[in-house]
């Protein structure tokens, strides 16, 4: 059975030191959520406060209708993966997956049938009487996977699983991750810094920094509208260039420098902001812009480009000395020069503007 997680004002504290402070969130029955930010932000200690291996100073954690905070880590019911594989050296694959069981009280025929049953969910059947040592990274990480979901726990924690593995393998174990919760439909939570993994894996991520949720949402929500400048800046790549917007006759106009304005219709003020021109932040990602043929956008000079099969990537210089970065898709005639001067336009639409502390996101919805 899966659960519910309702996390309420959740505090932890390492003597002085406040990691996470009051931190509300609530998982959803059956979901695959993903905890991610960078490092020392407080990912694993949130994790552990769900297993039970960290105390809690201060709020809730329920799993359903009961409150699980002073719950042994034993009784909650909970499957975990981590970055080290921390399967049993001494014990077969198969081994290892009943391990968990044995102590059920469960019938021998019970348990070999729920292990047979689980090597096939996870692809390892040929290899159950092999040692650990005589398995790659990848396949010892599926027996973790098995041996963590053969109790049928109600809550499975994975934090960074896949660190160990090579990049290829990672993307391959990621899918099999993915395609396998999907299917035993447990409550997930997922701890990485890899926002590409991330995205790849979750129904919806916490964005975290410094224990605090920068932004909760969709992958698709995440990438397209980031809550503010550190989630623009986390996830994928970007640009941030300072600009200006003005407000007339209820009509927004995004000025870069003099030589550029775009009209917005997706821009929202708050009520309170009265001033008809504001410093802003433009966060623009690489392949929301668009190199124009004719003299009018954004003067650019190009430094240098990388040709990456489908695209090209090229760093350029602004007037105003910075230094951005572009992709294109890949032409088959030419490529850009350095030293040659370009026009910029940008997909208005994708675009993300905000306040000049970057801390407010003005821009709303998917379409202009
Ligand atoms: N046992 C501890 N005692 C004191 N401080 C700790 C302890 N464990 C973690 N911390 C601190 O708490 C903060 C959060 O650590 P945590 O391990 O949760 O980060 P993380 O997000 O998992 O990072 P990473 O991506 O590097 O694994 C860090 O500043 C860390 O130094
Ligand atoms: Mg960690």
């Amino acid at each position: 059975m899966s659960v519910n997680i309702s996390i309420k004002d959740l505090v932890k504290k390492y003597g002085d030191t406040t990691v996470i402070p009051e931190l509300s969130l609530e998982i959803k029955k059956g979901e695959f959520f993903t905890l991610l930010g960078p490092s020392g932000c407080g990912k694993t200690t949130l994790l552990r406060m769900l297993a039970g291996f960290n105390s809690i100073e201060g709020g809730t954690i329920h799993f359903n209708d009961r409150v699980i905070n002073q719950v042994e880590p034993g009784k909650r019911n909970i499957g975990m993966v981590f970055q080290s594989y921390a399967i049993f050296p001494h014990l077969t694959v198969k081994g290892n997956i009943a391990f968990g069981l044995e102590n059920r009280k469960l019938s021998k025929a019970e348990i070999a049938s729920k292990v047979d049953e689980i090597l096939k969910v996870v692809q390892i059947e040929q290899y159950k009487d092999r040692m650990p040592k005589n398995l790659s990274g990848g396949q010892q990480q599926r027996v973790a996977l098995a041996r963590a979901i053969v109790i049928r726990p109600d809550v499975l924690l994975m934090d960074e699983p896949l660190s160990n593995l090579d990049a290829k393998l990672r993307v391959d174990m990621r899918n099999a991750i993915k395609d396998i919760q999907r299917e035993v439909g447990i409550t997930t939570v997922y701890v990485t810094h890899d926002q590409e993994e991330a995205m790849a894996v979750s129904d919806r991520i916490a964005v975290m920094k410094s224990g605090i949720i920068q932004h909760l949402g969709t992958p698709q929500e995440i990438y397209q509208r980031p809550a503010n400048v550190f989630v623009a800046t986390f996830i994928g790549r970007t640009n941030i260039i300072n600009g200006c917007l003005t407000k007339e006759d209820g009509h927004y106009h995004l000025h870069f420098g003099v030589e550029y304005v775009e009209e917005l219709t997706n821009v929202q003020l708050p009520a309170s902001e009265k001033q008809t021109t504001l410093d802003v932040k433009i966060s623009v990602r690489p392949e929301e812009f668009i190199i124009t043929e004719d003299n009018t956008g954004i003067k650019a000079t190009i430094v240098h480009s990388v040709f990456l099969g489908q695209n090209t990537h090229y760093f350029v210089d602004l007037e105003s000395g910075q230094r951005i970065e572009i992709t294109q898709e890949s032409k088959t005639t030419h490529i850009l020069e350095p030293g040659q001067i370009v026009f910029l336009k940008v997909k208005r639409d994708k675009i993300n503007v905000y306040d000049a502390t970057g801390e407010l996101n003005y821009t709303r919805g998917g379409q202009l």
